[in-house]
């Protein structure tokens, strides 16, 4: 009798805390995984029992290296630990790791994300001296294209998604990265990446208009400028209106979750924990 009461208060104790998915974070440009320790130990301490992966791939210098490149191994490495959950997991992206991120939902069929949180990640592209200044304080916008895009600015992460409203058309002929996972340039994988996106339980883009790095912050949620520098918003973008990657199905079946937050700068998400708290926290299962 005794032994079926403590077996029965197991169960009945453990199966809340076993109930959240796994999570995996990865970091931005230019810092590595002890930038989200703060998220990973709020996580462990608010949802107790959830497992936090911190990616700690791609630290500092090597942050740069090509965006491709890092979705292949980062993404070899979070298939593993899918395979060790069945029950899928979680992944937060923050700044460059929400792009990265992205790019492993999208070519890893094996990768099984129940919600994908994209905190303030040029989700659209980047073009603005805040970011650019990040990692390289000599260049200028203006003409930085002339860097980026060719084979050699090719082989930096931020040349993979820098986004010239101005140099369109180098844009589309010399990204390697944005253009195609956008599917704004077909490929043969361009369908495999909008019916992976398309698995998501939820998708939450965050963002928010004091962040002083992603130009525009629009960016963080799919707008970005026209032609002449003006923020279209992410309903009126081509890569919704076509439903290109799956934003608008997301969306219409209320999985699609866009969080503005003003009053964060940018080096503020990942330090704050009412983020967590607010933003990051509710969308976890
Ligand atoms: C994935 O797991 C397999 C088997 O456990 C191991 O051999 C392999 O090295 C792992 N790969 C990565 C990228 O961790
Ligand atoms: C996941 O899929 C990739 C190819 O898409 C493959 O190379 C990798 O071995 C797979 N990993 C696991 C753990 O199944
Ligand atoms: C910029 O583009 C928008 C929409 O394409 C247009 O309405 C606006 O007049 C343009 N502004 C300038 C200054 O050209
Ligand atoms: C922290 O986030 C809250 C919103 O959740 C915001 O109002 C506040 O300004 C932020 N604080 C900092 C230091 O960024």
């Amino acid at each position: 009798m005794a032994l079926k009461f403590v077996i029965f208060a197991v169960i009945l104790f453990a199966v809340p805390i076993l109930s959240y998915k796994p999570v995996v974070l990865i970091h931005g440009v230019m810092t590595g995984s002890s930038s989200m320790e703060m998220i990973k130990l709020r996580i462990e301490e608010q949802h107790p029992g959830t497992i936090v992966y911190n990616v700690n791939r791609f630290e500092s210098w090597s942050s740069l290296e090509s965006m491709w490149h890092q979705v292949l191994e980062i993404g070899m490495d979070i298939a593993n630990i899918s395979a060790s959950h069945p029950e899928g997991i979680n992944l937060i992206g923050y700044s460059q790791g929400g792009l990265i991120a992205r790019g492993i939902v999208e070519t890893f069929p094996n990768v099984s994300v129940s919600t994908f949180i994209s905190l303030s990640s040029p989700q659209a592209g980047q073009y603005g001296a805040g970011f650019l200044h990040l990692v390289f304080p000599g260049l200028v916008k203006d003409t930085v294209w002339q860097l980026f895009y060719s084979k050699v600015g090719q082989h930096t992460s931020v040349g993979n998604y820098w986004n010239d409203p101005y140099h369109q058309k180098l844009y589309e002929t010399y990204s390697v990265y944005l253009p195609y996972i956008n599917n704004e340039l077909p490929s043969a994988k361009s369908d495999d990446f909008k019916a992976n996106l398309l698995k998501l339980k939820r998708l939450v883009l965050i963002g928010g208009p004091d962040d002083q790095v992603i130009t525009p912050w629009q960016s963080s949620q799919f707008g970005y400028y026209n032609g002449n520098e003006t923020v279209i918003e992410m309903r009126e973008q081509d890569i919704y209106k076509e439903d290109r990657i799956g934003l608008r199905t997301l969306d219409k079946s209320g999985r699609l979750h866009i969080v503005t937050v003003p009053g964060v700068n940018h080096f503020s998400w990942h330090m704050n924990v009412s983020i967590v708290d607010d933003c990051l926290l509710p969308y976890l299962d």
